[in-house]
């Protein structure tokens, strides 16, 4: 990892707007991704990880969705929110690649996957059909598609799980992008085949220096993949730095009650911990910190006053009033 930032996302926001409401989705959300980095994003479901990735390539799953503030520089490429439609095309797919969230309905059922990735390449880098074709054979076999000269002309339903997780990950790299966003990747699949995606992943930013953003539920693969860690709550993002120091040091209470959660590697039979309540509802966001109803060191100012995200720490941020493990009597 360099400390050439290649994206910087500052104060960005998305609303939900139709003819009888509005509300906010994505809160302000910052962060920097630099180049070789692997930064991952956790938080519960509905938390705003996938809404606010697809923002930052400008495909928010409805009209109804609007991005209402914020930048997002991408290294020699200015604000992607300020490019127009056409420029945005030539953003995603050539520096910025996308493993959606269900690959299945991303996947055309009708073509080859061979066919997809080569009528891609062709598209964004303007070459003929036979280089088109060598170079998709070049990235399946990258991706650990055993026979590529074969498998290329199979289709996804064709494809086990694993199978089309990499032809996922070969579509998203197929005009060799900067940076790949990789939202949960590898849920669905079993425990063996995650991990050899984990490795590809990692071997990708190894080899081709490549930054990824890798959305998930699982702290556990944040643990083992990733470099840096955003925390999401309702939105916002709740603690933001290095992963050694978010997970073994947390400040805010969420993640500190999201890391209690997490099985104990020693497959331990004591009761498992889950944090009271539920994640709120973001047309009826409470005052104040959002986590306030739920959070066991909560006072009146917490109820009152939203905590911006400072630095606890030399690039470790929270926004909490009263960090875990710091002693915050004069706040109250
Ligand atoms: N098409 C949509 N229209 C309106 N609101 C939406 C839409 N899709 C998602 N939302 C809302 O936006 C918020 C953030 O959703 P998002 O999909 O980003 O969550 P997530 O963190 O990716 O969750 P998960 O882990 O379940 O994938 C949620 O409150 C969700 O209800
Ligand atoms: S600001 Fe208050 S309610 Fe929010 S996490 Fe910190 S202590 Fe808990
Ligand atoms: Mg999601």
């Amino acid at each position: 990892m360099t400390d050439a930032p290649i994206l910087t996302v500052t104060n960005l926001s998305v609303a939900y707007e139709d003819m009888r409401t509005s509300h906010t989705i994505i809160d302000g959300v910052s962060f920097t991704l630099r180049k070789g980095e692997i930064l991952g994003i956790v938080g519960e479901s509905g938390s705003g990880k996938s809404m606010t990735c697809r923002a930052l390539i400008r495909l928010l799953p409805s009209s109804r969705l609007k991005v209402t503030g914020g930048s997002v520089q991408l290294e020699g490429g200015g604000d992607v929110l300020a490019l127009t439609p056409r420029e945005m095309t030539g953003v995603r797919g050539r520096r910025i690649g996308m493993i959606f969230q269900n690959p299945a309905s991303h996947l055309d059922p009708v073509m080859s996957i061979g066919r997809q990735i080569a009528e891609s390449i062709r598209h964004h880098r303007g070459i003929g059909r036979a280089e088109a074709w060598a170079r998709m054979l070049d990235i399946l076999r990258q991706v650990g598609i055993p026979d590529p000269e074969s498998r290329a002309n199979a289709y996804t339903h064709e494809f086990s799980g694993g199978m089309r997780q990499r032809a996922m990950i070969a579509v998203a790299l197929a005009c060799d992008p900067d940076i790949l966003i990789a939202d949960e990747p590898t849920t669905a699949l079993d425990v063996t085949v995650q991990a050899q995606i984990l490795r590809l992943l990692q071997q990708l930013r190894d080899e081709r220096g490549l930054s990824i953003i890798f959305i998930t539920h699982d702290l556990g693969v944040v643990y083992q993949l990733c470099d840096t860690v955003a925390v999401m709550y309702a939105g916002r993002v709740c603690e933001y730095g290095p992963k050694d120091e978010v997970i073994h040091r947390p400040r805010h209470h969420y993640t500190a009650g999201l890391i209690a959660c997490q099985p104990s590697s020693e497959g331990g039979t004591g009761p498992v911990h889950t944090i009271p309540g539920q994640p709120p509802n973001p047309a009826d966001m409470p005052a104040g910190c959002r986590f306030h109803p739920r959070c066991e060191a909560a006072n009146a100012l917490c109820a009152k006053l939203q905590p911006s995200l400072d630095e606890a720490e030399p690039s470790h941020a929270c926004a909490c009033h009263h960090p875990v493990g710091m002693r915050t009597e004069a706040k109250t």
